[in-house]
């Protein structure tokens, strides 16, 4: 490239820079701003439905377990996100097929991003996963990256898929969403943990919008929890088949 260009568009970029600064506090706030009122207009347009069970998520996993037909019958838990356990302890119990499996995936050192002002390494377990005395249980310790596209390699699709997405941050969030999207299949249920957070707007909520406008996911929620802080879904169609004509 001729000098002269070079010169004349470090210039340009140095400039765009100095006008278009804006320091991340004031784009941190933006976003969570965008994201409290798509949350609201979210929380609105179910509102008539009436779909929340209260405050307690366990009451939520109940029903839609009971609902759904998920107790009786052989399927596939993924957690993604499971901390000391609490929640895969509750599933556990209420899925009792011996031909389920319960695939828990996290790195057990907490989390590996900040979120939101909660420092990284939150909800470490020390790496070690939680006792749950279960041989239908499997633990898949390390980052979703590292262990979930072997997982995916190495398992067949063969049940039902029960999958929990409780880990809090937006990139956790959306690389599990996307990574499954080819796997889910209609009828196939999923829990979202933090999903409508005041807290934490732009993360669960924001991957899980962006997942659902990218691959035209078709789902039907089923009920919420905590005024829709915990929310239970159905998929109706995984994702928009690229290939169809016309
Ligand atoms: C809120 S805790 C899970 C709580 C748990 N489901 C319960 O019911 O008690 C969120 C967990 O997500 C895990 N996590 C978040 N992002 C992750 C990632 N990319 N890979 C592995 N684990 C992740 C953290 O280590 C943390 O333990």
């Amino acid at each position: 490239m001729p000098k002269q260009l070079t010169e004349r568009l470090r210039t340009a970029f140095a400039h765009v820079s100095r006008v278009a600064h804006v320091p991340e506090p004031v784009t941190d706030l933006g976003l969570r701003s965008v994201y409290l009122a798509r949350i609201a207009r979210f929380v609105d347009e179910h509102r008539a439905l009436d779909l929340d069970v209260g405050y307690d998520r366990f009451r939520l996993f109940d029903l839609v377990i009971a609902d759904e037909g998920l107790a009786s019958s052989p399927i596939d838990y993924l957690e993604f996100g499971t901390a000391g356990g609490s929640a895969l302890r509750h599933v556990l119990a209420a899925n009792t097929d011996p031909g389920s499996r319960f695939d828990s995936f996290d790195t057990f050192t907490g989390l590996p991003e900040a979120w939101d002002g909660v420092g990284v390494g939150t909800f470490s377990q020390g790496g070690t996963p939680p006792v749950v005395g279960d041989p239908r249980c499997s633990f898949h310790v390390g980052l979703f990256q590292q262990t979930l596209p072997g997982f995916l390699r190495a398992r067949e699709r063969d049940q039902r898929l029960l999958v929990h997405l409780d880990a809090d941050l937006y990139t956790s969030t959306l690389f599990v969403l996307t990574m499954l999207a080819p796997r889910l299949c209609a009828g196939d249920v999923l829990l979202l943990g933090d999903f409508c957070s005041l807290r934490h707007p732009a993360h669960v909520f924001r991957a899980f919008e962006d997942f659902v406008a990218s691959y035209g996911f078709v789902y039907t929620l089923l009920a919420t929890s905590n005024h829709a802080h915990q929310a239970a879904l159905r998929v109706e169609r995984p994702m928009m088949n690229v290939f169809a004509r016309g």
